[in-house]
């Protein structure tokens, strides 16, 4: 079974939406490892109230971003680990590190990339007055929210729609996106030329895959 690894800086629903898959078996892997920038983060008690082996790599406690990463990289290795998600992490990783995880390093952003890139996603989208925003899982490359797009969904802006109430129906969507992308990344079923992801399924997965997509942006 894959070994998969999970960067967090904060509340981790992100990470524990995997985790659940990867526990109910809806995902062929398993998580070696989550590790925080962020000494207090939520997310590490409740991947250890999972049985998920955790660790911090506290960046205030190297001189450079690739000091940290080099750090980073190191725990990563040890553990094993082969697929890396970002789940709210919310640092710039470094070229190097990027590389060192070239194909096999998952982000998940709340907007419909290359829409809303950075920081304040959700509500950059509804000040612009999109009707659809919604929620992208890409692999990884140097810039930030970039990279061969695995999945999409999109989510409705409904009147009277505020930060919090768009971002909270963007969340329950990501909950649901992540993990199956994370499945298919798993699966060698994504594969990346020209700087797009290709999914390997017959048209007979695939239309089903992409109703499921167009279902889960609604229902949330
Ligand atoms: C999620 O909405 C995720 O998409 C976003 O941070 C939040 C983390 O929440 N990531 C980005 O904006 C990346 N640019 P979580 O810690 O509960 O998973």
């Amino acid at each position: 079974m894959t070994k998969v690894g999970i960067l967090i800086s904060g509340r981790g629903s992100n990470m524990a939406a995997l985790l659940d898959a990867m526990a109910r078996g809806e995902v062929p892997a398993r998580c070696a490892l989550v590790v925080s920038n962020v000494p207090l983060a939520a997310g590490l008690q409740a991947a250890a109230s999972r049985g998920v082996p955790t660790a911090v790599v506290d960046h205030r406690a190297s001189a450079s971003r690739e000091e940290h990463d080099a750090k980073l990289l190191e725990a990563l290795s040890a553990a094993g680990v082969e697929i890396l998600c970002l789940a709210g992490y919310m640092r710039l990783l470094s070229p190097a590190f990027v590389r060192a995880f070239e194909n096999r390093l998952l982000n998940i952003h709340p907007a419909l990339l290359p829409a809303f890139p950075g920081l304040h996603a959700q509500k950059r989208a509804l000040d612009r007055g999109v009707r659809f925003s919604g929620c992208t899982v890409h692999l990884v490359d140097e810039e930030c929210d970039h990279g061969p797009i695995v999945l999409q969904a999109a989510v409705p802006v409904l009147p009277g729609d505020t930060e919090e109430t768009i971002s909270a129906r963007i969340l329950r969507c990501e909950h649901k996106l992540y993990p199956a992308a994370l499945k298919l990344l798993c699966e060698g079923k994504v594969r990346v030329a020209g700087g797009r992801a290709e999914l390997l399924l017959s048209p007979q997965e695939y239309l089903p895959l992409l109703r499921g997509l167009m279902d889960m942006g609604e229902n949330g």
